[in-house]
């Protein structure tokens, strides 16, 4: 098949590499120094293509409609359009939907006034929980015991000073208490197949310490996560919120990701996402048996043949490499220093994030997140072992990375 991809970020670089191992014709759109090292890229606009399937990475431009734009022209698109991107570009919408279907999910209300916003914390137990409505990247998100902070933090989101237009809404909601999980789902917009569940460090520093980030790292499979509890997801949470979207004449197809808390009392939804998971797509994509590019023709076709997605046995685990100052304001610019491995190695990939060439062709930080260093193999101890050993070698300054990636995997409980 030839696939357009659409985006530069290091889930892009996943779906492309799992494209071309499985003998696809790939083409990304603008791509990035690693992906184009596996495929073709593409500098302008995605509609003047053709392909028998396109993939949009990102949230921005499904949250701007660029499916509907294509499906307009005739083409056959994974991701959803604009009304179903609502889902991630607006949190209180998310939360209607979620109510609606009787998701389980945390208590809250949306604010545009600071003084109410403070009353209503004043009123709240800790932990208090701070979003901006709209999409920031997955720093717009304070979770603290500390009343103070969480007022300020308000504050500052309304004024627009910390996150703009994205922040002059909040949504205040309930701590939710246990161990997370990222569920990402296909659909065809009728019925959904999990995908392996994974789990991602959130916070900037080892321990689980320091802000709230894009994602530092992640595992798949999650070996503390029940079969039980995985099918109870699927059938609270995520089935549910697809027939409410049929309900809403809502037409989803692509990947709904459930961002999930374990909780005493069983799954509860924290947010939707409206595609893969960065970095969890580094560590699902690698292990999915058969034809990835086939599954999510088949969902943007309105028509899922398969029943089940089976895993080929395998276990992956991703290792970030931010930027010095990431998540608040990263230095770009430094050269990076990586040794050549083979591109499409099945045991151990460096996914490019944030980084670009220059004019003599050298490699240098672009962006927040820079690589993401992946490990396959037969277990989740062996596939860290092979990524941190990678990490090693590898170097521009000052780049900050966590030591502790997938070290609970299995001890958790
Ligand atoms: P979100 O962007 O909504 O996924 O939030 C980012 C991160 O903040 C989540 O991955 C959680 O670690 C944390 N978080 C968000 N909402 C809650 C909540 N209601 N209770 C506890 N932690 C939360
Ligand atoms: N890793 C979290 C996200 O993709 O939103």
């Amino acid at each position: 098949m030839k696939i357009v991809v659409v985006g530069s970020g290091g889930r892009e670089h996943a779906i492309c590499y799992r494209l071309r191992i499985d003998g696809h014709e790939v083409i990304a759109v603008p791509g990035n120094p690693g992906i184009a090292e596996i495929c073709d890229v593409y500098e302008g606009d995605p509609k003047s293509l053709d392909a028998d399937l396109f993939v949009i990475g990102p949230e921005a431009p499904l949250v701007a409609g660029l499916a509907d734009e294509l499906r307009l022209m005739g083409k056959v698109v994974f991701g959803p359009g604009r009304d179903g991107a609502r889902l991630e570009g607006s949190k209180a919408f998310m939360k209607e939907v979620a109510a609606k279907a009787n998701v389980p999910t945390a208590n809250y209300e949306v604010f545009e006034d600071t003084a109410q916003a403070h009353k209503f914390l004043e009123k709240m137990q800790a932990p208090y929980v701070v979003k901006t409505d709209g999409l920031a990247g997955g720093k717009g998100v304070l979770v603290t015991n500390d009343l103070d902070l969480a007022k300020r933090d308000v504050g500052e989101k309304l004024s627009g000073s910390t996150f703009g237009e994205a922040g002059r809404r909040v949504i205040i909601e309930e701590g939710l208490v246990g161990k997370e999980v990222s569920l990402l789902a296909i659909t065809d917009g009728k019925k959904a197949l999990a995908l392996i569940p994974a789990t991602d460090h959130k916070r900037l520093l080892n321990g689980d310490l320091g802000p709230n980030t894009g994602g530092m790292g992640a595992y798949a499979p999650v070996p503390w996560l029940s079969q039980a509890i995985l099918d109870r997801a699927m059938t609270e949470i995520v089935q549910p919120t697809i027939d409410k979207l049929v309900e809403l004449q809502i037409d989803y197809r692509g990947v709904l990701y459930a961002g999930l808390m374990i909780t005493e009392s069983g799954p509860k939804l924290i947010e939707f996402n409206v595609r893969f998971g960065d970095p969890e797509a580094q560590v699902v994509l690698p292990l999915i048996e058969g034809d990835f590019g086939q599954l999510m023709l088949e969902a943007a076709l309105g028509n899922l043949l398969q029943t089940k997605i089976k895993s080929n046995g395998r276990a992956a685990v991703t290792v970030v490499m931010a930027a010095p100052g990431y998540p608040q304001k990263p230095v770009i610019g430094a050269k990076i220093s990586l040794p050549p491995t083979d591109v499409l190695d099945r045991d151990l990939v460096v996914f490019h994030a944030g980084t670009a060439k220059d004019e003599q062709g050298n490699l240098h930080v672009s962006g927040g997140r820079v690589l993401a260093i992946t490990g396959i193999a037969s277990s989740i101890e062996t596939a860290r072992e092979k990524a941190y050993k990678r990490l090693e070698v590898v170097y521009f300054q000052d780049a900050q990375w966590r030591d502790d990636i997938a070290s609970n995997a299995l001890v958790d409980n």
